[in-house]
């Protein structure tokens, strides 16, 4: 049986092995995962710690304000990069799913290299878990945060990998994070893929278009909150559809709503959403986002279909 405790332990201690006192850097998006590695650190290496989130611009609505005081108030020192010029114009043109996160992915650890050897360390911690790597090293998809398991050296970017979590699944993340006492809204807090709304938005990623499903995004996991899913979100389509709005033809978007219960994200069950819900939902996509003018329900499992349309 998994004993958090004694993971805390042994975690704490390889951290400490390996470090030697030198400065680790945290790659925090605000996550459980990240989170609990950030915590982790900290207590192996005390100040010799930097988290870093960096404001990707592909991140829910108000999330960088949440993440940053979260970290604040574990007593860990963070730091905020602004990049979101940098991950739309390296986004920029590209449409397909997989050149999308190997963009994202090459974008990220280059913004991480630059912070690492400015703060003259020499690690970077991280919150791969066991599930990215068996999805990418099973060839379902290459998720942004796996390096040394599909042959990318980390040092190419300048600095050593800390993956302590790589061998538990979700389920075991969270009771590690409660036994280190994370608050609720971060043990509990639904995963959110690393390269963010840039895999919702199917096509092109731009502004505009991240701007439309942030709102969608948080509409559907307002609305959603109380069916304790394991995840739920929106996800806007590359095609466009008829519809009227204010009495006139409108060639508009569509969202659709995704809602799963899932253990550890590798098989997962569409939920059995109340109909009154998903009308509402459906309402309010349609009414508080100009655009949009179609509102779709994904009834796939997982599989055939994966959590996220790309
Ligand atoms: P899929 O779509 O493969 O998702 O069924 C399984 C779980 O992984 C999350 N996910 C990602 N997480 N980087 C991440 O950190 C990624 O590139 C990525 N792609 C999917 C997804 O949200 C779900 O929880």
């Amino acid at each position: 049986m998994f004993e958090p405790r004694v993971f805390i332990e042994k975690s704490v201690n390889e951290i400490r092995d390996k470090t030697k006192n030198e400065m680790v850097i945290v790659a925090c998006s605000g996550g459980v995962d990240s989170t609990t590695v950030a915590v982790l650190a900290q207590r192996a290496v005390r100040n010799n710690l930097l988290a870093v989130f960096i404001d990707d611009g592909l991140r829910r609505e108000n999330e960088s304000n949440e993440v940053l005081r979260t970290l604040k108030n574990l007593g860990i020192r963070v730091r905020k990069i602004n990049a979101e010029d940098e991950f739309f114009k390296a986004l920029k043109g590209i449409r397909d799913a997989e050149r999308k996160r190997k963009k994202f992915r090459k974008t990220f650890y280059s913004i991480l290299g630059k912070v690492v050897k400015s703060e003259k360390a020499r690690w970077l911690a991280q919150g791969t878990i066991k599930a990215d790597v068996v999805e990418t090293v099973g060839g379902i998809k290459t998720q942004h945060n796996v390096l040394e398991q599909i042959g990318i050296n980390p040092g190419t970017y300048g600095f050593r990998l800390l993956e302590p979590l790589k061998e538990l699944y979700k389920p075991q993340v969270r009771m590690v994070a409660r036994e280190l006492g994370l608050p609720e809204e971060v043990s509990e807090k639904m995963p959110f893929p690393g390269p963010g709304l840039a895999i919702r938005v199917l096509g092109e990623v731009t502004p505009e278009r991240v701007k439309i499903l942030r709102k969608a995004t948080k509409i559907v996991e307002e609305e959603t909150r109380r069916l304790k899913a394991f995840q739920s979100l929106a996800v806007l389509h590359e095609d466009k559809a008829t519809g009227i709005k204010d009495g006139k033809r409108v060639y508009g978007d569509i969202i659709t709503v995704r809602v799963v219960e899932s253990d550890d994200g590798i098989t997962a069950r569409a939920m059995r959403v109340p109909y009154g819900l998903l009308k509402k939902i459906s309402e309010r996509v349609i009414d508080e986002i100009p655009s949009v003018v179609r509102c779709l329900f994904d009834m796939t499992d997982k599989p055939p279909a994966t959590i996220e349309f790309e």
